[in-house]
């Protein structure tokens, strides 16, 4: 991939965070549990299976599909996947690729199951990524994919601010996130506290709250909150979704066994080919 990809930023985020969320780092089964909340699939299911991993970031759900035993083919567009490779090269059962999900170097049908997830809306063209990714699994197979929730993240403050630092150097971008989140956070997590409505006060506060992960030592509570707070002002790109947009892709394709389910601020959309 050329260097200045799209994606630039994500490998600037990723390789500056390249342990923060994964399960072996924060010692807490945190990728692990989306992961299975998200897909619905067992370790036993994948074990000695073809994974498809698109978008992998740092590797916090290559890790774990590594570790159910399936044969993981990772892909990412941006320089994420050195911290990938740091992380979770020593897998014998991991191929690592840098590749765009638009020129896949594989052939079509051949993934028994699929998994991207944080990743469609932040592509030019997100039903063009999400009829390509299905592409690459056999029929029969097993898909999960998620996505912005339109409801929810287009009434976020980011949107505010995107226009003016999805185009600051991610560097110079990283900067200002670093000196503001210390600041905004703990007025968010107090705001968040608030019985009831804690939650629609705190989305007024443009920083990432992991409240509802129970990070308690404030220094990882910081960690994640740059991380996160960095993912939602530098991509390029950021096209949330409708359920009914997901639906008619998915009869599109005659894809099988399809559910649509709101998890937080994102659909996950999961089911066979
Ligand atoms: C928000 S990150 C999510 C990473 C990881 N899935 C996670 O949840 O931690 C989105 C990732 O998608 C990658 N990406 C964006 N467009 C892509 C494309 N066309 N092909 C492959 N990867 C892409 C970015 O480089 C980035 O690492």
């Amino acid at each position: 991939m050329p260097r200045d990809n799209y994606a630039e930023g994500f490998g600037y985020q990723w390789n500056q965070h390249r342990l923060t969320q994964l399960d072996s780092h924060s010692g807490r089964p945190i990728s692990r549990n989306r992961l299975m909340n998200q897909s619905g699939w067992t370790f036993a299911e994948l074990r000695g299976k073809k994974v498809l991993e698109c978008g992998s970031g740092a590797g916090r759900f290559t890790e774990v599909l590594c570790e159910s035993g399936a044969e993981v083919t990772s892909v990412d567009i941006s320089s994420a996947v050195h911290a990938n490779a740091a992380s979770n090269g020593h897998f014998p059962n991991l191929r690592l690729v840098q590749a765009s999900i638009y020129e896949l170097p594989f052939p079509a049908d051949s993934f028994d199951f699929l998994f991207c997830c944080g990743v469609i809306q932040h592509t030019p063209d997100v039903e063009r990524t999400f009829k390509t990714l299905l592409r690459y699994l056999r029929p029969g197979g097993r898909f999960c994919i998620d996505v912005y929730a339109a409801p929810i993240a287009y009434p976020h403050p980011r949107q505010l601010l995107r226009p003016i630092t999805k185009r600051v150097p991610p560097a110079k971008l990283y900067a200002f996130v670093e000196k503001a989140v210390p600041v905004l956070l703990p007025l968010s997590l107090k705001l968040s506290a608030v019985p009831l409505v804690g939650p629609c006060l705190a989305r007024l506060v443009p920083v990432a709250n992991h409240r509802h992960l129970g990070l308690t030592d404030t220094e990882t509570a910081l960690r994640w909150s740059v991380l996160d707070t960095f993912d939602w002002l530098s991509p390029r790109y950021e096209k949330p979704q409708t359920r009914r947009r997901l639906s008619r892709w998915a009869g599109e394709l005659a894809l099988r066994e399809v559910s649509i389910e709101r998890h937080r601020g994102l659909y996950v959309i999961r089911g066979m080919r």
